[in-house]
């Protein structure tokens, strides 16, 4: 871009010579060449230090690279709607105000590279509803908010992030990016790339994923798909990588930095065959207590290696996948709490360990021995020696037997209730209050 701003600038000068005055709607050093109904504004290399006020707020297209603009704040673009090219290029500007860019409904390019901003915010690029390509290489960006590209999801074409500090991407907001034709990404920090994140963008031609730190690369649609760069990132050369091996032509970059037989090595000269994976096996798998009273917390472990790495899942007693519940808790490193055991739990747990070679499964035996209390209702003596009944107030509501109220549930919510009991003159000796609940969520009752 900046080749081709000089001789632009020589020739305006030459037009307007030197003698000539600036039109009263051109910035002061900036030139003009063209006027209503189109009005351009050069206002590049010209020292300025903050955006010119005296803008025609007509312009189609605005040139402030070069400069020392350091911040663009709210208004300085205000009703420029008919705005189609914006060039703030190398101003080491480091602050976007929100909603900076609000007012150009008609801007279809935006170059922001070459400047030092730190992130993006959801609102800084708000109201860019035409935005067809989005420059912002070389820039300082650490973090992007997922909403920051909410604007222009359905019209950007081109979207450069290259040299940046980037170490994810809100791919949820890429994918959503339906004309996105280059997603120029190289030179960031990126660890990973989601599975299927640019599998659903129908245009994409170009993906540049050079010099991340990806270990992995799930498959990208094809052939025959976007041309994909992905040379100088530390890839773990295993079964996973066949299809990009497959993919490889001639001047393909990606090497290999693991396992250590294939260090070093270009993916795209390597046999297939070496290209494997190891299928999982269980090292260790134990529950901790491995016995406990019902109402109590256990953990059940479970590591297994692989290559990939195998994902870990549990079954229950039932053989049920175990979900994420109130009740129960699925660690990411595969263990398995289940906060409160009840008697459902006693029996046979399964951890399963998956990945792309095949799967394998240990068994963990949890005992879970029943309360020693009586859990009838129909108790009706009151001993000292022995346990007294069970006064269980209805959720939701007021005890509903027939002799007089011993407890009130009251502030009954889907997680909570206040539990309240009353003075038992008439009940000496009453040594433990026991409180039964079930939740709609879980389907086991549980006793405290
Ligand atoms: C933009 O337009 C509004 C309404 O016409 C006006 O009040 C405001 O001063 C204008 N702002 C600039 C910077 O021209
Ligand atoms: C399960 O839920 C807990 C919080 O209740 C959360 O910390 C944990 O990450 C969740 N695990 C999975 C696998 O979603
Ligand atoms: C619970 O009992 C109180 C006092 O006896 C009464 O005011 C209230 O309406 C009762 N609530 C329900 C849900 O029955
Ligand atoms: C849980 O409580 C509701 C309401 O009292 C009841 O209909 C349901 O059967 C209970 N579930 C179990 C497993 O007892």
């Amino acid at each position: 871009m900046a080749k081709l701003l000089v001789p632009l600038v020589v020739l305006g000068a030459a037009v307007s010579g030197p003698g000539v005055p600036a039109s009263p709607r051109c910035p002061p050093r900036c030139l003009c060449p063209s006027a209503a109904p189109s009005p351009t504004l050069l206002c590049a290399r010209t020292g300025l230090l903050a955006v010119p006020p005296s803008l025609d707020r007509g312009a189609v297209e605005l040139r402030l690279a070069d400069n020392f603009i350091g911040a663009v704040g709210r208004t300085d673009f205000a009703n420029m709607s008919s705005l189609v090219h914006l060039t703030l290029s190398r101003n080491g500007l480091r602050r976007l105000a929100p909603g900076a860019f609000a007012d150009l409904r008609a801007l279809r390019a935006l170059h922001l590279d070459g400047n030092r901003l730190p992130a993006l915010s959801g609102p800084q690029l708000r109201g860019l509803a035409s935005l067809r390509h989005l420059i912002l290489a070389n820039n300082q960006l650490a973090a992007i908010d997922a909403a920051a590209f909410a604007a222009f999801a359905a019209t950007v074409e081109d979207l450069d992030l290259s040299h940046n500090n980037l170490p994810a991407l809100p791919w949820d907001a890429v994918a959503a990016m339906g004309s996105l034709a280059t997603l120029t990404l190289d030179h960031n920090l990126l660890e990973r790339v989601p599975a299927g994140a640019v599998a659903r963008l129908p245009r994409l031609a170009r993906l540049d994923l050079t010099a991340n730190r990806l270990r992995a690369l799930p498959p990208v649609p094809g052939p025959p798909g976007p041309a994909l760069a992905a040379g100088g990132n530390p890839l773990h050369c295993n079964c996973e990588l066949l299809w990009l091996r497959r993919v490889s032509q001639p001047g393909r970059l990606e090497t290999c930095a693991t396992p250590a037989p294939l260090a070093g090595r270009l993916l795209g000269g390597i046999p297939e065959e070496e290209l494997t994976c190891r299928a999982p096996s269980v090292t260790s798998a134990a529950a901790d207590p491995p016995a406990v009273t019902e109402g109590q917390t256990l953990r059940l472990g479970c590591a297994a290696v692989g290559d990939p790495p195998p994902a870990l899942h549990w079954l229950g007693p039932d053989g049920r996948l175990v979900q994420n519940g109130s009740r129960r808790s699925v660690g990411s490193d595969g263990s398995l709490e289940l906060r409160v055991a009840t008697l459902r739990d006693h029996g046979g747990f399964t951890c399963v360990a998956a990945n792309a070679a095949g799967e394998a499964a240990a068994r963990v035996d949890v005992v879970v021995l029943p309360l020693p209390v009586p859990r009838g209702r129909d108790a009706e003596d009151t001993e000292v020696t022995g346990p007294g009944p069970s006064d269980m107030a209805q959720a939701g509501g007021n005890d509903t037997w027939d002799r007089p109220r011993a407890t009130v549930a009251a502030e009954v919510t889907g997680s909570s209730a206040r539990i309240r009991w009353l003075p038992q003159r008439h009940l000496p000796g009453v040594r433990m209050v026991q409180i039964q609940y079930n939740s709609s969520a879980d389907d086991a009752l549980v006793y405290r």
